[in-house]
């Protein structure tokens, strides 16, 4: 993975504060028209092969483009065994960061003191995994007072920024900022500036990645902006089911939704995604307050308890390699308060206690190569028990496809049909034990190039041609690969293996 001190950098980059104006405000808003149509360019596309950037790691940047012209770290290595089983606690805060002349939210104390202690109480408590919205013009602040080791780089203030960020102990890939299809300005102003989703796989621990997405959704409750939340809160949905086939997600952020109104469509990531509420699952016993109730608001300062309901919510699914576990909901106002006890935010923040667990018959490698073409996962398809039976490879120039049948019948092929086939059918009780994959760029996408992989009777089957930059995965012992993840298009853009107990 890449090193965070590349990363400081970009966290310590000055970030614009903008001053308002009403004349100077619309040539903003102009300006912020054309650098959005620019940046639309650069959002992951669902189509193979039209990326145009390509992240090896990293953490903390959606400057993409830049990567390109990076040197590609040689660091061939061999990986070392996750853990069985771990914890990890997120928080979703509001940070009420819009500009002061636009929105007090009613708090008392000036912003710029307010955001300072945020970002302190953030380090303090050392949370895992920080989604913040409305990180606009106070956002400098916050991460001159936070100490995350990995943090996204802002998009900006009011009305160029989304106001969504990450502050995490762990690294991710993948970092995808996704503008809202809808908007409203019914109500509140929320076609301002870019609100919209981010999306990132985070990485716990060797191969063991879990899919974290940040949201802040249309505000308000006229016709208009309810009609533009339910469309945001599916566009996230739609998203899950093809970017997260397969994996344990989390959900976190601002939905502006209650499950007490009849069209904020906040049901859908239980209905669509198979999503858990974690509010619901402690406050509600698991059952979704009645559509049409009273809300159940929250009393101003701090909360006693969580039975009353926050539009900031925390979502979450495991999968069949990953169980996650909520051990506990809390509403944190109280690690959040001034030096005089007074509320920092008009949204309390929200954290959730997980535990994860990996299921003891399987585990998986790290991905290597780049986040471009489409999103697969042999994981959901596999048999029980899984046996490899014959291992087919295609490359050339490049590493163009890899299959894998089963002894059930079972087989899984990605990539595309260029390149030479080669194959190898496994004796039985022999299994394939590693996999070097060696990964560069091709018209500015980083992809895997090469890979070669061993069999418990030391047999060995390679595709394609290697680069310098090279790494060898290596099942725990007892284990064989039976299976892929990544993401493919008509080459093998990423590339990770699943291994099953053999
Ligand atoms: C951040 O600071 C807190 C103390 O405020 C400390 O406990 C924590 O370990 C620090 N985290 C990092 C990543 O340096
Ligand atoms: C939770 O707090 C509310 C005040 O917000 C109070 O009315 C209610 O009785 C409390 N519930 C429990 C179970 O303590």
């Amino acid at each position: 993975m890449c090193s965070p001190g590349l990363l400081t950098s970009e966290n310590a980059a000055p970030v614009p504060q903008l001053f308002f104006s009403p004349a100077l405000f619309v040539t903003k808003l102009f300006a912020a028209a054309r650098s959005q149509s620019q940046a639309r360019r650069f959002p992951r596309a669902a189509g193979p092969r039209d990326g145009i950037y390509s992240i090896r790691c990293c953490a903390c940047t959606d400057i993409i483009r830049t990567s390109k012209n990076h040197p590609t770290v040689s660091h061939p290595r061999v990986q070392a065994a996750s853990a069985a089983s771990g914890t990890f606690d997120v928080l979703s805060m509001n940070v009420a960061g819009l500009p002061e002349i636009l929105n007090g939210n009613g708090e008392s104390g000036d912003k710029t003191t307010n955001t300072a202690i945020i970002g302190q109480d953030m380090a303090k408590f050392a949370y895992d995994v920080i989604h913040v919205q409305e990180d606009f013009n106070y956002h400098a602040t916050l991460y001159a007072n936070d100490n995350h080791t990995f943090r996204t780089a802002t998009s900006g203030g009011v009305p160029f920024g989304s106001g969504l960020n990450t502050l995490s102990n762990f690294d991710w890939l993948d970092f995808t900022r996704i503008k809202w299809a809808t908007c409203s300005d019914a109500s509140e102003n929320d076609c301002l500036t870019p609100k919209g989703f981010t999306f990132m796989r985070l990485r716990i621990d060797e191969g063991v990645y879990i899919d974290f997405y940040n949201l802040h959704a249309d505000a308000g409750t006229e016709a208009g902006d309810e009609t533009a939340r339910a469309a945001n809160l599916q566009q996230v949905a739609d998203y899950i089911d093809v970017w997260s086939t397969g994996n344990a997600v989390l959900v976190f952020g601002d939905t502006n939704a209650r499950y007490t109104r009849a069209d904020d469509g906040i049901r859908v990531f239980s209905t669509q995604n198979g999503l858990t509420d974690a509010w619901v699952q402690d406050a509600e016993g698991g059952v979704f307050p009645a559509i049409g109730a009273d809300a159940l608001l929250c009393p101003d300062g701090v909360p006693t308890n969580i039975s009353c309901e926050v539009v900031d919510k925390v979502l979450f699914r495991g999968n069949n390699f990953i169980t996650l576990s909520n051990t506990g909901f809390f509403y944190d106002t109280a690690r959040f308060l001034s030096s005089d006890l007074a509320t920092l935010s008009d949204h309390n923040p929200v954290r959730v206690d997980f535990t994860w667990t990996l299921a003891t018959t399987l585990r998986q490698s790290d991905l290597q190569g780049g986040p471009h073409g489409t999103w697969f996962n042999d994981l959901p398809s596999l048999p029980a028990s899984p046996k490899a039976h014959v291992l087919t490879l295609r490359g050339g120039a490049r590493l163009d496809s890899v299959a894998i049948s089963l002894t059930s019948g079972a087989s899984f092929t990605h990539g595309g049909t260029g390149g030479t086939a080669v194959s190898l059918t496994l004796a039985a009780g022999e299994a394939v034990l590693s996999g070097t994959l060696c990964w560069g760029q091709f018209n500015g996408d980083m992809r895997n190039f090469y890979a070669l992989f061993t069999t418990s009777a030391a047999r060995t089957l390679t595709a394609g041609v290697m680069t310098s930059s090279c790494a060898t995965m290596t099942a725990p012992t007892g284990f064989g690969v039976v299976g892929f993840f990544g993401q493919d298009g008509d080459e093998m853009d990423q590339l990770g293996f699943i291994y099953a107990k053999q």
